[in-house]
């Protein structure tokens, strides 16, 4: 696992330099799910697949900006779900993105997640993993080293809120939880990057994150095996929730990789507050 650790660290330092330097634009590409992609899209895809076929352990990589699996090595025990860059609509504005992997075996289902990481590209590059029972924090340093930070735990109850997807398609039991919120002190705080927005309510104690079901789009947006997953089990690990609304997240199988679902990630409080609007 160590191995994989690193070969994400090294794939983190040519990813940023990519963001920092590349061009913003277009390719002529599109994804499984249609979007076009963009050329960080691509190259950062590109980046992990060289660093992570590397490692011996690992038997498979699925990637979000691929429709199908990668076979890598045969006799691997890890089956690594990734999304190469999260959020990268937002490059273009200079905000914060995001690159999140699951590192499983097996299968891509919720129980067989062993691993999680998640690197933040924002004024400073940070990196989280969530292993062997915890969460821990590093920052890149001017000699391309992560050191690390710090543990992170989630309070019972946090403060911020960050409600995703269209309004006008809100079902009204999840607008009125979400007015409740609000109405309960809550501040807001989304960007439009599940990484960096999620990475906030880590470090900030604790909130909601939710991209909820909509009457456009019934089952989400958010794909289990490369975003819902690792985030699940970060928040977990940290003390926190994850739920679909009324079940458990980890407890969840795609039947293909590119399934989404709806999601709710957060501290004991707010999730107690989902349970409530959501479960009748
Ligand atoms: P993409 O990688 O296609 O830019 O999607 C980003 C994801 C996630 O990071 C974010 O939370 C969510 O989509 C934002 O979706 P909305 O624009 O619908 O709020």
């Amino acid at each position: 696992m160590k191995e994989i650790f690193e070969a994400i660290k090294k794939s983190a330092i040519r990813i940023r330099y990519a963001i920092e330097n590349d061009d913003t634009g277009y390719s002529q590409n599109q994804n499984t799910t249609g979007d076009v992609q963009l050329k960080l899209d691509i190259k950062s895809d590109l980046i992990i697949e060289e660093e992570l076929s590397q490692i011996a352990s690992v038997k498979e990589l699925a990637s979000e900006e691929k429709e199908h699996i990668e076979k890598i090595h045969e006799d691997g025990k890890y089956l690594i779900g990734y999304d190469p860059l999260d959020g990268s609509s937002l490059v273009d504005v200079n905000l914060s993105v995001g690159s999140i992997f699951g590192i499983y075996e097996d299968d891509y289902s919720g129980k067989n997640l062993k691993a999680s990481v998640y690197v933040v590209y924002g004024p400073r590059v940070e990196l989280v993993i969530g292993y062997d029972g915890e969460v821990q924090l590093y920052r890149l340093d001017s000699n391309d080293k992560f050191n690390f930070i710090q543990v992170i735990n989630l309070n019972q109850k946090g403060k911020l809120n960050s409600p995703g997807g269209t309004q006008n398609c809100w079902h009204p039991h999840h607008k009125k939880l979400i007015e409740d919120i609000f109405l309960d002190g809550y501040r807001l705080r989304y960007s439009g990057g599940m990484v960096p927005d999620l990475h906030q309510i880590l470090l900030k104690g604790g909130g909601l994150f939710s991209y909820p079901a909509t009457s456009d789009n019934e089952k989400g947006k958010l794909r289990m095996t490369f975003e819902v997953f690792p985030f699940a089990q970060i928040f977990e690990l940290a003390g926190g929730e994850a739920i679909d609304g009324e079940r458990r997240l980890l407890d969840l199988t795609p039947l293909h990789i590119h399934d989404t679902t709806p999601c709710f990630f957060g501290s004991n409080e707010e999730i107690k507050k989902v349970k409530s609007a959501y479960v009748n």
